[in-house]
């Protein structure tokens, strides 16, 4: 499973990519305007340290500027992948981005049929936003598994991100699941690195080691 970093502070990004386990970053205009920086700024800063796709999202609602804002989007790094949201003009923009070879990262995706169309389109990637289904009683995690069977069905190419990622457990179950990709924000990775019997084995073992005679 692809582990993207869902943010856009450039000092988690940093701390993130130390790890040498990100494959890719997503961002949203939430993510983006929490940082109070210029979003051009912040996009620079991205492209020079994350190798791999770049989702930024688009924020038009109407097909025809979608296209336009996309098309910018994508000219600033190849990496650039644009976030269109789910609505029936973002499908119509997806059609045509992806016919121009600009990859799309459909997003704010809550139903498997949604996805389907996602696929049909041409996305190449789709984002259930599964953190969100489980806040009003759905178990996101279904989705997932639905938008796999469907994909498997018909061999869709499209990319499963899991997205509104808000624990370890969303991890685990995106990988038993089998999606492509987790999209997971800073304190989340540094949840899944911990085990309190880790921190307690380590302390152990530099302790018996003070004992150790002529090392
Ligand atoms: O990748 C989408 C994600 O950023 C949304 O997360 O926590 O706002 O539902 P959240």
């Amino acid at each position: 499973m692809k582990l993207f970093i869902d943010t856009a502070n450039i000092d988690e990004i940093k701390e993130a990519t130390k790890l040498g386990l990100i494959d890719g970053i997503t961002t949203n205009p939430t993510l983006i305007a929490r940082e109070g920086k210029e979003f051009m700024q912040i996009v620079k800063e991205i492209c020079e340290i994350i190798d791999g796709p770049i989702s930024l999202e688009a924020v038009s609602t109407k097909s025809k500027d979608m296209i336009k804002e996309a098309q910018g989007l994508a000219k600033i790094h190849s990496n650039v992948v644009v976030k269109i949201p789910m609505t029936r003009e973002g499908l119509i923009a997806t059609r045509q981005l992806a016919m121009e070879g600009i990859h799309v990262n459909m997003t704010l995706v809550f139903s498997p049929t949604q996805a389907l169309l996602a696929a049909k389109t041409g996305a190449a990637y789709v984002s259930p936003f599964i953190g969100r289904l489980d806040d009003i009683s759905h178990c996101g995690m279904d989705l997932v598994e639905q938008i796999l069977t469907i994909y498997d069905n018909y061999d869709f190419d499209t990319e499963i991100i899991v997205a509104s990622i808000r624990n370890p457990l969303h991890v685990l179950e995106a990988a038993l699941i089998g999606a492509d990709i987790a999209t997971v924000p800073f304190k989340v990775i540094e949840q899944l690195i911990k085990h309190p019997l880790t921190d307690i084995g380590v302390e152990r073992f530099l302790k018996d080691w003070e004992k150790v005679e002529n090392k």
